[in-house]
């Protein structure tokens, strides 16, 4: 298999390689330092890092919002039922998802077409598609969720501790940020720097278990 190169200005930051190993290591975790600090540059670097997750052609549908003042993050504490770590963590950030494919639609499937990918009439077509298509949770949630992990493994390979949560109140989370009508919180992520050691991670299942080849 050959690997294409990236774009110069998409490398991979060279000092964060081993993507197997951050796999492989990255943990949900309950133990934050409370005095720790993520700089908005590195938090933008995450994000950065989340945004090359796969989308459904390329529209990429969604948005991270990052709750970092002390108050409006006592309120996401609440709105998550108290979890505490998110406190301790000093950022939560809720990868939201689009639930209309139209938001994005123009633009990406213009660039699709000057890209010489598509002809302008099949831009011109999609375009139209996504304008009638009704709203759809399942478009938002697979999409989000993809640049949730890439999320994860971002901010574990930068040396920090990411926790996905979805113990929240999805209503009372999209009135606290506002959201627009045709956007829906997906996940809550804990983000910051760590104050020591998780538990054990539980097994996993074997993947003579969940590996299924031409058949389940
Ligand atoms: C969809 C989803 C929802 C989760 N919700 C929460 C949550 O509300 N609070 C929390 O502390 N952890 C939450 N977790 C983290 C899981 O508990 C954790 O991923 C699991 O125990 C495996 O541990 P590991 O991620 O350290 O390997 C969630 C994970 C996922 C994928």
């Amino acid at each position: 298999m050959t690997r294409q190169s990236p774009a110069s200005e998409d490398a991979p930051d060279a000092e964060f390689p081993a993507a197997v190993e951050a796999i492989r290591t990255r943990r949900s975790g309950h133990n934050f330092d409370p005095d720790g600090d993520v700089s908005e540059e590195t938090l933008r670097e995450i994000v950065r890092d989340a945004t090359f997750a796969p989308s459904a052609f390329n529209l990429q549908p969604w948005e991270f919002v990052a709750v970092r003042d002390d108050e409006r993050l006592d309120t996401l504490v609440d709105l998550a039922f108290g979890q505490d770590h998110l406190r301790d963590a000093g950022t939560g950030v809720v990868v939201v998802g689009h639930t209309e494919s139209e938001r994005n639609a123009e633009r990406v499937y213009t660039e699709w077409a000057e890209a010489g990918r598509i002809t302008e009439d099949d831009a011109a077509e999609r375009i139209a598609q996504a304008e009638a298509d009704d709203p759809d949770r399942e478009f938002a949630i697979r999409n989000a969720s993809l640049a949730a992990e890439n999320f994860l493994l971002s901010a574990h390979a930068r040396g920090l501790k990411a926790t996905p949560m979805t113990g929240f109140d999805f209503d009372g989370v999209a009135d606290f940020l506002d959201l627009p009508d045709d956007q829906i919180p997906v996940v809550l992520i804990a983000l910051g720097e760590s104050g020591g050691d998780e538990p054990e991670r539980l097994p996993r299942r074997s993947v003579d278990d969940v590996l299924h080849i031409d058949d389940y």
